[in-house]
């Protein structure tokens, strides 16, 4: 069995309700996962995943962005001390809905990553699954990926794909795409925390 030492330290980025989180903690419990999560940390005091990782027996912090104003700087270093304070050493952002300066990306280049309800690179940033409906595709989707200093724009680790129905809703779609999302985000971080990813240029390849 995997030693607790072994496993890599990972704290989650929410700002909201939370369920990619949850999926990454209940993955993290299955024997063998090669990363613990050691901290949640939110940028909202209300943040409604912050009781799920209590409950959890985790670790919470909270860094709200509003005591620093526009300083993002200064939110970031706030952040930063957190995460070294916890000796963390994989950060998983998840629904964590600021923008992040780029000396922090920076520093967890290749250490950082992020889900996005959309195939990238198409429809970068909010409202995806609206404007998915909006410019008619058939299929839609959900991505993960290193963070990088452009929004939404690192390297691409995994992709789901989803058809897009006739009687689709905006809920309805962001429904069936949160279900990948919960798939792919655990083997995200297991692909990551068990050193199997290489990043070649805009390319993520599998070590083998
Ligand atoms: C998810 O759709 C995620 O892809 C996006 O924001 C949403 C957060 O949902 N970045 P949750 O907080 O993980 O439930």
């Amino acid at each position: 069995m995997m030693r607790d030492r072994q496993k890599k330290r990972v704290a989650i980025l929410i700002s909201g309700r939370g369920s990619n989180m949850e999926a990454l903690v209940r993955a993290a419990r299955t024997p063998g996962f090669p990363a613990e999560i050691v901290l949640v940390l939110s940028n909202k005091a209300e943040a409604g995943g912050l009781a799920f990782a209590r409950e959890a027996g985790i670790t919470t912090a909270v860094v709200e962005h509003k005591a620093y104003g526009k300083d993002r700087a200064a939110f970031d270093a706030a952040m930063q001390d957190v995460l070294v304070a916890h000796r963390v050493e994989i950060v998983c952002l998840a629904g964590f809905m600021r923008l992040l300066t780029a000396e922090f990306c920076t520093q967890w280049l290749g250490r950082m990553i992020n889900i996005h309800p959309a195939l990238l690179p198409s429809f970068k940033g909010l409202d995806t699954h609206a404007r998915a409906l909006e410019a008619g595709v058939k299929l839609h989707g959900c991505t993960t990926h290193f963070v990088t200093p452009g929004m939404d724009e690192g390297p691409i680790i995994l992709q789901a794909a989803v058809p897009v129905l006739d009687d689709d809703t905006e809920a309805s779609l962001a429904a069936r795409v949160l279900e990948q999302e919960h798939r792919i985000y655990p083997e995200t971080l297991r692909l990551l925390a068990s050193d199997s990813l290489a990043i070649e240029r805009q390319r993520v390849l599998r070590r083998a």
